[in-house]
């Protein structure tokens, strides 16, 4: 694609890269399609429309030789074999599928025990780990959830003290979604492998942004998914070791027996071609966004916090992701907070669940208040973010928690040395 095709194609996504409101900076929940994704993509709706499990016609062909290349270059970002990716609907089933599949394939039940098998992961996963850790608990398997350490890493030392006999997979994030934090991967991986068991880690927030290499990384399963990367929504990859260990899963679906089994169904065509051609992209340019995007944050981290007392950024200060930040504001309320800068789309600290908005389960595991885990603002840049934007949301957000403060009785409080923690409240 020339560049001015590029150019016209990001313009129309009006709010990549511009300063038309409300901008984007939420990448960590999805990201807009590459339009040189999109263009290897249109052919396979149209023209090369076969299904890949016609094994006896030319469209069959075609469509297969499409899912060929998607699996090699997904395979290439990875470091690992063609045979070693399992086509998904994205990071979710992948997950479901590497942790209860494993778990059913490999229950144990120790000596004299009743239960099924061991699992280990963390309590600040995303939920696509935890709800599937727990419906295994339920289902008779005994499940440790770590938790981290105040600045939210797993470390490899809190993984073995954990390991037991009877366990069988640890499954632990490579970063995570909502702090950006990066666990000891590689470490926690070199471990399992020492005892045997097996290691899945959930790379959404990672692969494609940093690199992997599943051989260096000791990784037996890993989840990734397109529209974390420039892809398309709705497909995903789970890679599978198949030497050293080899390993097995039961499958969820069962039905056609595509992907050798794992995951049946008739496979989404554009949608691989669109994972493929986005991980060969982003294989080729992630040291180059990732320098310039840790460039941006730093520029509006510091921005805000130059200006403005009382705030936080949460997670280790340097094992994060580069193009991610969560802060809390101190002395102001997070409603308010999130409608003073309805012109940055970023997520909150605050979850919304049916009744109410309930603080970040991963900011509480973190110590934060629930107060300040409410006025929590997590940005998240991307490929096509500019310091134009970045100086823009560093004003918005000066500004709103400025004027939120002006109003705040506790902040007055704060600034004229009263210790808040020492105050104590009539019930008047
Ligand atoms: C860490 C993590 N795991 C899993 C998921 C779910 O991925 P998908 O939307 O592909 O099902 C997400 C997406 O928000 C994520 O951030």
């Amino acid at each position: 694609m020339d560049q001015s095709a590029e150019a016209r194609i990001l313009k129309e996504a009006r709010h990549v890269g511009t300063l038309i409101t409300p901008i984007y900076m939420d990448h960590a929940a999805t990201t807009p399609c590459d339009p040189r994704v999109v263009e290897a993509m249109l052919p396979f709706f149209t023209k090369t429309f076969g299904n890949p499990g016609s094994r006896n016609h030319q469209f069959g062909w075609d469509a297969e030789a499409g899912v060929d290349r998607a699996r090699e270059q997904v395979a290439a970002l990875l470091g690992a074999d063609e045979k070693e990716i399992i086509f998904t609907s994205g990071s979710t089933e992948a997950n479901n599928l590497a942790i209860k599949g494993a778990a059913t394939m490999y229950e144990k039940a120790p000596a004299g025990g009743t239960g099924r098998g061991h699992m280990v992961t963390c309590i600040i996963e995303h939920k696509a780990v935890l709800d599937p850790c727990k419906r295994l608990q339920k289902e008779g398997f005994d499940v440790t959830f770590l938790v981290p350490g105040k600045d939210g890493v797993v470390t490899a030392d809190s993984v073995r003290q954990a390991l037991r006999p009877d366990t069988i997979l640890v499954s632990i994030m490579w970063a995570n979604n909502e702090i950006g934090t990066i666990n000891e991967i590689p470490q926690i991986g070199a471990l399992c492998h020492e005892r045997n068991i097996l290691f899945h880690t959930d790379a959404t927030q990672w692969a494609g942004k940093m690199p992997v290499d599943v051989e260096r990384d000791n990784i037996d399963l890993l989840s990734m998914s397109a529209h974390k990367i420039y892809g398309p929504k709705g497909v995903g990859a789970l890679y599978v070791r198949r030497r050293r260990p080899r390993v097995r899963l039961t499958a969820l679906v069962d039905g056609g027996g595509q992907e050798r089994g794992f995951r049946s169904g008739t496979l989404n065509v554009t949608g691989i071609v669109g994972l493929g051609k986005a991980c060969e992209i982003a294989a080729a340019e992630m040291d180059r966004d990732a320098t310039r995007l840790l460039a941006l944050r730093t520029r509006l981290e510091q921005g805000v916090s130059s200006r403005l007392d009382s705030c936080q950024v949460n997670g280790h200060p340097t094992r994060r992701l580069p193009h991610l930040t969560n802060i809390s504001f101190g002395f102001v309320e997070g409603e308010g907070l999130m409608m003073a800068v309805k012109e940055i789309a970023c997520s909150s600290g605050s979850a919304c669940t049916s009744a109410s908005l309930e603080p970040s389960y991963v900011l509480k595991a973190l110590d934060v208040s629930d107060e300040l885990a409410h006025s929590s603002l997590r940005l998240s840049l991307g490929k096509w973010s500019t310091q134009e934007q970045v100086d823009f949301a560093v004003e918005r957000i000066v500004g709103a928690v400025k004027k939120l403060r002006e109003m705040s009785p506790l902040y007055d409080m704060h600034k004229e040395g009263i210790d808040l923690s020492k105050v104590e409240w009539g019930n008047h």
